[in-house]
């Protein structure tokens, strides 16, 4: 066997590289679609989590960045920006130092993880915190880069999207063809995007049989797809997905349309309830927003929308690193024992 290239190489031939393209790689992609025996005992289904907090800064983000920023230099870019609530800035100035370029992120002033906040500014970001949400920012971040030489590096830079596109690949690639249903987050809703067209390109070109319907899922406070309408003051504690007007709201519509699929709102406390039960039940630590795929399927499942036997992938987005406050919230304090085995047994009920 040989080493894992990043999704450019691994999939050359659907991205719009060529030989001059110079590929800038952190060995993203390749993330474990891991079984999920728990879900699927509470749904009935066969549920797989594809895991992409595993990616070389713990989310989706870097196999749209990849594309993004080999892109950019392809084209003489030497300064990138983008808005985030926190992935995209980290993905992007780990990806633009890889590439020697410089990166500006403009982030909402006090709604990011703190571990997207030190990953911006460890690989040496401009970061600004920006007095307003992420809507506000990716409208300025849009500004500067038609104004100065910047290029934008969101996810309405379509070469993110065919960078996304890979997991859809990788998944059937894993599973021998398309599940069921495919379970995603929704915030800007570029990777719903993305994973539609994945998943429709290898059907048109025989690489797959079908294509699963796409259930996506907002957080019922920042919900525009569901409501119907933008959400001027959109809330969430997940709040990487704390956004009140998509910027792919039209490509996520025709995911849902096309596919015969969803877009529904879970509230926190599914949201915080998914997030417990694939910690302290798969062994698999995500970041809040990352766990709307999971509290939505179980929705879904109640209400009898999910067929018991389908095949089910969930697409769960971030590490849970990134944001350890959440985790530490919810649990007890640590016992502090002396350097005493007695002492430590009983504290672990041993004894
Ligand atoms: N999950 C996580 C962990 C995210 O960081 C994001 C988006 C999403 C889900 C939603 O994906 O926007 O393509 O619908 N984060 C962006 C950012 C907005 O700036 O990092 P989407």
């Amino acid at each position: 066997a040989r080493a894992w290239r990043g999704v450019v190489e691994e999939y050359r031939d659907h991205l719009p590289v060529n030989e001059k393209t110079p590929v800038v790689t952190l060995q993203e992609g390749g993330t474990p679609l891991l079984p999920a025996v728990r879900v699927s005992e509470l749904t009935g289904c066969d549920v797989h989590l594809k895991v992409e907090g595993l990616n070389p800064t713990g989310s989706f983000k870097d196999r749209g960045m990849t594309m993004a920023i080999s892109k950019a230099a392809e084209e003489g870019a030497q300064a990138v920006i983008c808005a985030s609530t926190g992935n995209t800035s980290a993905s992007a100035a780990a990806y633009a130092i890889r590439a020697g370029m410089t990166c500006a992120v403009l982030v909402p002033q006090g709604k990011i993880a703190m571990g997207k906040l030190a990953q911006a500014l460890v690989h040496g970001a401009r970061l600004l915190q920006v007095d307003g949400n992420f809507d506000d920012c990716l409208e300025l971040a849009r500004k500067l880069s038609i104004d100065y030489p910047v290029a934008l590096v969101n996810s309405v830079n379509p070469y993110r999207l065919q960078g996304q596109k890979t997991a859809a690949f990788e998944i059937v690639d894993a599973l021998g063809d398309a599940p069921d249903i495919h379970c995603i987050p929704v915030g800007n809703a570029g990777n719903i995007s993305a994973y539609w067209m994945g998943y429709s390109e290898y059907a048109d070109d025989g690489v797959s049989s079908r294509k699963p319907r796409m259930f996506g899922f907002q957080a019922s406070g920042s919900a525009p797809l569901v409501n119907g309408e933008p959400v001027t003051t959109p809330n969430t504690i997940a709040t990487a997905i704390r956004i009140g007007n998509p910027a792919s709201w039209d490509l996520a519509e025709n995911a849902r349309e096309g596919s015969g699929g969803l877009i529904d709102k879970v509230t926190d406390r599914q949201i915080m309830a998914a997030y417990k039960l694939l910690a302290a039940e798969e062994g698999v630590f995500v970041e809040l927003a990352s766990a709307a795929s999971v509290a939505g399927l179980i929705q879904a499942a109640e209400q009898g929308l999910v067929p018991r036997g389908s095949r089910v992938v969930c697409t769960v987005t971030g590490n849970g690193l990134k944001d350890p406050d959440w985790a530490l919230a919810g649990a007890g304090a640590a016992t502090t024992v002396p350097v005493d085995a007695q002492a430590a047994a009983q504290a672990l009920d041993l004894a």
